[in-house]
């Protein structure tokens, strides 16, 4: 298979984790016999400081003209610290996602045997837990109309849902429940907000294609209860922008890292996939971020393609980098070990490499097929 992957490193410790993502796919191409061409381009602060904009139309237009988008981070003291800045980094990937109609952001929860006792939770309550989240990643208080007074003292975020909105993520999601332990638990707050009364309504509705799937609904206030002392009550968890958002944090604590947990999102005709954690500025250039989740990231991807047996390459390399203990400091805080060397060896490791600890990184951007 041929692919065109846009690459946006972004800020932060993005363009660290996204490197490993680009080795591990690069390692899937030589052994699978794919070509991955990838092309980068700015996005957040770099973007602002090299023209003025989080994201530049170049940036936009390859990623509207690829086949998916790898992204890494987006923040930077210096503008989200500012109040009087112009342009905020998160801005460039508030705006790729709506451009490119993504509706869609799937996020995996599930924990690592190796990993249980680094979560706060206790192992019995958080082993076997195997949940997704079907976040809606377009719509509500993220992109409804925005107030501030003129005196700057009074604000409102609107949040608003239509019915399209609604039921498109909605079969996403029952579609994924088919395939797996078939429940949907649709969060909200339908007690208290209009836009949650029609969800219910629209998801009810929906679900009567899906016989074979139990739907459930749950507040979110109790979720984010029920998330922490009985995790494994979930399948498909479907919800809102913003509680979705919210509610994925707090899931990855279940991992042990947040570290640990990819995402994909999806519109129409475009994919992304990226990181759920931020650019953690403190961390950059210090080889210290886990680059897990940006390589389960390029995982999804393999898998969106259809490409099965190369993204279970990804996920048992990654396994065995767990099960090895060859992982950042997040994960084992004695570990000698690396973002750059964690991605070596799980990129080696595709490559069925006998020296899984060194991986020429050149390779990945002049295209050769050369590996030391
Ligand atoms: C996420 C992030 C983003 C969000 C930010 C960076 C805009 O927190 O992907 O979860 O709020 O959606
Ligand atoms: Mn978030």
């Amino acid at each position: 298979m041929n692919l065109k992957i846009a690459v946006l490193p972004g800020d932060g410790i993005g363009p660290e984790v996204v490197l490993q993502a680009k080795k591990a796919l690069y390692a899937v191409g030589v052994v699978y016999d794919h070509e991955f061409v990838f092309e980068d381009a700015l996005i957040g602060a770099v973007a602002i400081d090299k023209t003025g904009n989080p994201l530049p139309e170049q940036t936009l237009n390859l990623c509207l003209n690829t086949d998916a988008v790898i992204f890494g981070a987006v923040g930077e003291p210096k503008y989200d610290n500012n109040p009087d800045s112009k342009s905020r980094p998160v801005q460039g990937l508030l705006k790729l996602r709506q451009a490119l109609g993504l509706y869609a952001n799937i996020r995996p929860i599930k924990p690592y045997n190796d990993l249980l006792d680094l979560s706060p939770l206790k192992r019995k309550i958080i082993e076997n837990t195997d949940f997704v989240i079907f976040r809606e990643l377009s719509g509500g208080s993220y992109f409804s109309e925005k107030k501030l007074n003129e005196e700057g003292t009074v604000a409102s975020d609107l949040c608003e849902y239509s019915e399209e909105e609604i039921a498109r993520i909605t079969h996403l999601a029952f579609k994924a429940a088919l395939k797996r332990r078939k429940k949907v638990t649709l969060v909200d707050k339908a007690s208290i907000l209009e836009t949650s009364r029609l969800w219910r309504k629209v998801v009810t509705e929906v679900s009567a294609n899906y016989p074979d799937v139990v739907l459930d609904f749950l507040f979110v206030d109790n979720a984010a209860m029920q998330i922490i002392i009985n995790p494994k009550q979930f399948d498909v968890v479907l919800t809102e922008n913003l509680f979705g958002d919210i509610l994925s944090d707090e899931a990855s604590v279940i991992t042990g890292s947040i570290g640990l947990l990819p995402s994909a999102s999806y519109g129409n005709s475009n994919a992304l996939f990226e990181p759920i954690h931020g650019s953690h500025s403190q961390a950059k250039g210090k080889n210290i971020a886990n680059p897990i989740a940006s390589i389960l990231s390029a995982a999804m991807l393999l898998e969106h393609f259809g490409l099965h047996a190369e993204s279970q390459k990804v996920y048992e390399a990654v396994q065995k980098a767990i099960e090895l203990n060859v992982v950042t400091v997040d994960l084992n805080p004695y570990s000698k070990f690396g973002t750059n060397e964690v991605g070596d060896f799980i990129s080696n490791y595709i490559l069925s490499k006998d020296d899984l600890l060194y991986f020429n990184n050149d390779n990945v951007y002049i295209g050769q097929s050369t590996i030391v």
